[in-house]
């Protein structure tokens, strides 16, 4: 069990993905890191990140914010959107809905990835990896 733990931290990395500014308050931000695609979300001050696509259709879950019509990708009447009170954010293309603390969706009853967002006393953004 120990070695797990060692062997977890020692692959963990903070990677910078930019300064506060870069993440609009009430929004999502598309951030991309080698292979990695997430959805940071700046809520009240606070930054959130989650994996960037939904495990429905791969969604840009960044845009869940945007409450807009996607007749484009879906042909229904979806609104994405960002609860700042439970911290939940809904697909723009279908509605499903993430926590952007756990990553859990009420209805999929699984997990999409969380990662940590560290603020630093400069503005600078990074996350845990
Ligand atoms: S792509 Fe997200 S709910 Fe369908």
């Amino acid at each position: 069990m120990e070695i797990q733990r060692k062997y977890l931290e020692y692959n963990m990395r903070e990677k910078i993905i930019g300064r506060i500014e870069d993440f609009p308050e009430g929004k999502g931000t598309e951030v991309r890191l080698g292979g990695l695609k997430m959805a940071v979300f700046n809520i009240d001050g606070e930054l959130y990140a989650i994996h960037g696509s939904c495990p429905h259709k791969h969604a840009p879950l960044h845009e869940s914010g945007e409450n807009r019509y996607n007749s484009e990708k879906c042909g229904g009447p979806f609104l994405g959107e960002i609860d700042s009170e439970s911290k939940m954010v809904k697909c723009p293309w279908h509605g499903l809905r993430f926590n952007l603390e756990t990553g859990e969706s009420p209805v999929l009853r699984r997990k999409i990835p969380v990662y940590n967002v560290i603020l630093r006393e400069d503005g600078e953004v990074a996350v845990v990896v």
